[in-house]
């Protein structure tokens, strides 16, 4: 949920097309490159990005794939993870997390999250356990890694897949560790609005173990078998990285740690100058985030929205329902014929963080000035 709310003496909440702007003239020449050749999927382009992405990442491989959630649902199929499964799911992400997991067959099992981080709770996920657990989605939610070392334990422990889910996270870290690094797979989005964003839909799986990108590029390209285009060994889909997508990702992806760089020096700026009655969420010792959302919690949510959107500025809610409560989820288990209805349950931490959250504009072209003038409104919607 976001106000799209933009005057001109108001701060946008994203405005992609500052974003994009810098970079007109390289994407101008990747068309005219991607017309010239006449490939339009697959094609170089796309075999670079891939092999550009996989290095910037520190794993192996990176298969592209048309969108953020097929490259969870593509990570679980190849996984052989799907009907009589549960994976354990934080109840506090966007809703593609959870599509995923149902859209193989497996059921998702939701738990609650940290109270100062609102990323899923190590403590919880141990709890969730049981015989018909298959995998863990360690979500890197606004931007912040999930820390690596608890969350990777409970899945050694017990013999789960761990999964990250990085659809916020492009470039951050925990401890020299980058995003998508950690687990035996990671699934990317490249929705235009996010840290490394396409100018239409795409996505992306890293994995450093070999023969799961093969089976996972795959299952992508219709189960086509590596030798022979007309044989098909697996139960496949089309889910592919488009040329151009891949060209115009390349052509942003050098800028990206810059692009990362001028969101934390907005937040270090939200964090000097915010009201006290606003707190943004914690930042994990170790941890270097990409600032994909700028979040804070407050009592007053509606009054303090209210003010924003009066002086013209945009905000957002992520998110305002979380999972284990949207109605969505009863057909979701319907349409993939899951066994077991969605249980009923109370996640304390996150039912009250979705009433607290507020998302402040952020991006790689939001200005300190920009950030202070949001603060003022916010200091005269709390005085
Ligand atoms: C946490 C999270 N997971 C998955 C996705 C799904 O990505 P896409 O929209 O590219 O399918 C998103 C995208 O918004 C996301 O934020």
């Amino acid at each position: 949920m976001t106000s799209g709310a933009n005057r001109p003496s108001g701060v946008p909440f994203l405005d992609l097309g500052s974003v994009n702007n810098g970079l007109r003239e390289e994407f101008d020449l990747a068309w005219k490159t991607v017309l010239d050749h006449g490939h339009f999927v697959g094609g170089p382009e796309v075999e670079r990005f891939e092999r550009e992405f996989a290095t910037y990442c520190g794993t192996k491989a990176c298969i592209g794939v048309a969108n953020g959630t097929d490259a969870l649902e593509l990570i679980l199929r190849g996984l052989r993870i799907g009907r009589g499964d549960e994976v354990i799911v934080p109840t506090n992400t966007f809703i593609a997390t959870a599509e995923a997991v149902c859209a193989t067959g497996a059921r998702p099992r939701f738990v609650d999250v940290c109270p100062d981080t609102l990323l899923i709770d190590p403590g919880a996920t141990a709890a969730a356990i049981n015989s018909s657990t298959a995998a863990i989605i360690a979500v890197h939610l606004y931007g912040q890694m999930v820390d690596p070392e608890p969350i990777s334990a409970i899945a050694a422990a017990h013999g789960l897949a761990l999964i990250e889910d990085a659809a916020q996270a492009h470039g951050a870290q925990h401890q020299g560790r980058r995003a998508g690094s950690v687990g035996i797979a990671a699934g990317f989005s490249f929705y235009p609005g996010k840290n490394l964003g396409a100018l239409g839909d795409g996505g992306a799986v890293v994995t450093s173990d070999l023969a799961l990108a093969d089976r996972i590029r795959s299952i992508a390209n219709h189960g086509r078998a590596a030798a022979d285009r007309y044989l098909h060994d697996l139960a496949g889909r089309n889910s592919r990285l488009d040329t151009l997508q891949a060209a115009l990702l390349s052509t942003k992806l050098p800028w990206l740690d810059a692009g990362n760089a001028r969101r934390a020096a907005a937040m270090a700026a939200y964090r000097m100058m915010l009201p006290q009655r606003c707190t943004p969420v914690s930042v994990q010792p170790g941890a270097e985030p990409a600032y994909h959302l700028a979040i804070i919690q407050v009592e007053d949510r509606p009054e303090i929205s209210d003010a924003l959107t009066a002086a013209g500025i945009g905000w957002g809610v992520h998110y305002p329902i979380p999972c284990h409560q949207q109605p969505a989820l009863a057909t979701l288990h319907e349409r993939a014929s899951i066994a077991q209805k969605p249980i009923a349950q109370k996640l304390p931490v996150a039912e009250r963080a979705a009433s607290r959250i507020l998302s402040l504009p952020m991006s790689p072209v939001l200005t300190i000035e920009q950030v202070a003038r949001v603060c003022d409104v916010l200091g005269g919607a709390l005085s």
